[in-house]
């Protein structure tokens, strides 16, 4: 299949009718999949109510087909159409977050989303993107759309237009290029069908912001204990990997310098993940720096791109500094211990 790459360059007024928009909703509205920015990472996107369109998503992806999908809408009337109810919670937490890097779990009407969507589950996660492209992209198709990161199973997600041509060219209909997108890091999941919010992934929203806005917030502890089930199907798999082994360093810059150094003099070409503010101190083959740690959004906008960047100059193994995880450092630290798969090495 041959990709087509639509550029979108100028998100000016109107953007419901620029050409390459147009082009891209009419081939969702035919069930075929397209990829589109949005604030957090690319989505690939595809007719929601379609099965035909669905296992187009999962096939590209090569996802395993019990993890369900998110559902993008470009406005509320669209969620009316296929959620039982929508409760005084999830109200005050739409008001205050849509758009934005938001996913709330609501209960699903029977017979309207396909049903491998949602994974065969009574529930439906459903989100508003904040992103020009994607909003104009929604309304123009007026379909639900539901859109998995558009990466390969397993690998970081896309931030660029490139990330997603690297993994999905030949396998999906085209790609939306709308420059690289915003917060880098998924939508916080949170899950609104049982009374107090439980928030299921970290993500772009914080914890402390969902708390300002509904009060007491619980995280599902599977994501501090390994032990238990996660609610969200996609928390139990193992993600975000670049090729070499990835571990994180918990300790000084000294201790992780020792390491790389053993490392090296065992013949390994050893990469140094950390941000700005140390790049320059570490003595390795590849030391890329990821944001700056005084601005953790910075990480986070940067975060998949420098996993990616490992896999094109070519490591034996990476060493990374770990994060504080209080707000959206919370993301980070969650997506690092899932690339790392939970390695860690302490001093
Ligand atoms: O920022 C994002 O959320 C991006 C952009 C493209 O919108 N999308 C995204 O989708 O990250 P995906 O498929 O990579 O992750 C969806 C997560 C998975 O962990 C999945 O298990 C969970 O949401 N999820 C979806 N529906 C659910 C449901 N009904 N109950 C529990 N978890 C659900
Ligand atoms: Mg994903």
């Amino acid at each position: 299949m041959n990709t087509k790459v639509w550029k979108v360059d100028n998100f000016g007024d109107n953007l419901i009718n620029n050409p390459q928009i147009v082009d891209a909703a009419h081939f969702l509205q035919e069930n075929e999949v397209v990829a589109l920015p949005t604030e957090t990472v690319y989505g690939l996107g595809g007719n929601a109510e379609s099965d035909t369109a669905v296992e187009k998503i999962f096939a590209a992806k090569g996802r395993p087909s019990d993890n369900p999908l998110i559902i993008h809408i470009a406005n509320r009337e669209q969620l009316l159409g296929f959620v039982r109810e929508i409760p005084e919670n999830a109200v005050m937490l739409m008001d205050k977050f849509w758009p934005g890097p938001l996913t709330i779990i609501f209960k699903k009407k029977e017979g309207i989303l396909s049903d491998k969507a949602t994974a065969g589950l009574d529930t439906v996660g459903v989100r508003m993107p904040d992103h020009p492209v994607a909003l104009a992209l929604l309304e123009k198709c007026g379909l639900p759309i539901a859109a998995p990161s558009a990466n390969s199973s397993g690998k970081p997600s896309p931030t660029h237009a490139e990330h997603v041509m690297e993994d999905l060219n030949g396998k999906i209909a085209g790609v939306l290029d709308g420059g690289p997108t915003g917060v880098g890091v998924e939508s916080t999941v949170v899950d609104c069908t049982e009374g107090v919010p439980v928030i299921l992934r970290p993500g772009g929203v914080t914890k402390e912001q969902l708390e300002n806005v509904v009060g007491e917030v619980r995280i599902d502890p599977a994501l501090v204990d390994e032990a238990s089930q996660p609610k969200s199907p996609g928390m139990k798999y193992k993600h975000y990997a670049p090729n070499a082994p990835l571990f994180l360093v918990a300790g000084g810059m000294g201790f992780l310098q020792g390491l790389a150094d053993e490392k090296r003099r065992e013949g390994l070409r050893v990469g140094v993940l950390t941000t700005e503010e140390n790049a320059a101190k570490y003595d390795a083959d590849i030391v890329v720096s990821c944001g700056r740690r005084s601005e953790l959004e910075t990480v986070a906008a940067d975060l998949y791109d420098t996993l990616r960047r490992f896999n094109s100059v070519g490591v034996d193994i990476i060493f990374s500094e770990m994060f504080p995880s209080d707000g959206v450092g919370h993301a980070i630290m969650n997506r690092l211990l899932k690339a790392a798969g939970n390695k860690v090495i302490s001093e």
